[in-house]
C-alpha cells in the first residue's frame, strides 16, 4: 500500500515537472533583416541600393485582440546593415512588425510606409520549425537618385516614365 502510494505521488511529481518543464520552456527567436538605402528612390531594392550600418530599428508586436502593445525591442544595424533581435517567448494572435527608425545617413534618412516596416511571425504555430526569422529588407530613401538609377532600373526591365 505505502508502496503504491509512494509510486502514485512519484508519478504525480513527474507530471507536474514536465508540465512546468512545458511552461517554462521559452521560445527564444531571432529576428534578422537588413536596412538599405533606396539610392533610385524607388521603393523597392536595386543592385545599387546601399545598406545602412547604425541605423535604429524597432520590433514591436501588437495583439491582433485589443491592440495593445505586447513587445517593443530596439536595435541597431551592424556595417553591413543587419540587425539580429533575440525575442523570447511565443507570439501568437500578435502583430508584430520591424520599423525602420532612424539613419545616421543624412543624405540617406527619410522613411515612407512603403518601405520602412516588414512583418514577421513570432510564433511556433506559423509552420515554420526554425526559431529564425528573416525579415524583409526595410529602408529609407535617398533625397537625390543616383545618375546610374536610368540605367539599373532600364536592366531590370522598368520603362523609364518621362
Ligand atoms: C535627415 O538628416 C538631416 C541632416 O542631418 C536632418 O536635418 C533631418 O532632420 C533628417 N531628417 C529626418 C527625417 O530625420
Amino acid at each position: 500500500m505505502a508502496k503504491a502510494v509512494a509510486l502514485i505521488a512519484a508519478s504525480a511529481l513527474c507530471v507536474l515537472a514536465l508540465a512546468s518543464l512545458v511552461q517554462c520552456h521559452n521560445e527564444v527567436f531571432t529576428v534578422e533583416g537588413q536596412v538599405y538605402c533606396d539610392t533610385c528612390r524607388v521603393l523597392f531594392e536595386t543592385k545599387v541600393s546601399e545598406y545602412i550600418a547604425g541605423a535604429d530599428v524597432k520590433l514591436q508586436c501588437r495583439s491582433r485582440v485589443d491592440d495593445s502593445v505586447t513587445l517593443t525591442m530596439t536595435g541597431t544595424t551592424d556595417k553591413d546593415g543587419f540587425y539580429r533581435l533575440s525575442v523570447s517567448g511565443d507570439h501568437e494572435d500578435e502583430i508584430c512588425e520591424v520599423t525602420a527608425i532612424s539613419s545616421p545617413n543624412p543624405d540617406c534618412n527619410e522613411t515612407v510606409p512603403e518601405i520602412s516596416t516588414a512583418k514577421v511571425g513570432l510564433s511556433k504555430n506559423s509552420g515554420i520549425l526554425s526559431t529564425s526569422r528573416y525579415c524583409n529588407s526595410i529602408g529609407f530613401v535617398k533625397k537625390e537618385s543616383l545618375s546610374t538609377c536610368i540605367k539599373v532600373l532600364d536592366d531590370m526591365g522598368f520603362v523609364p516614365q518621362l
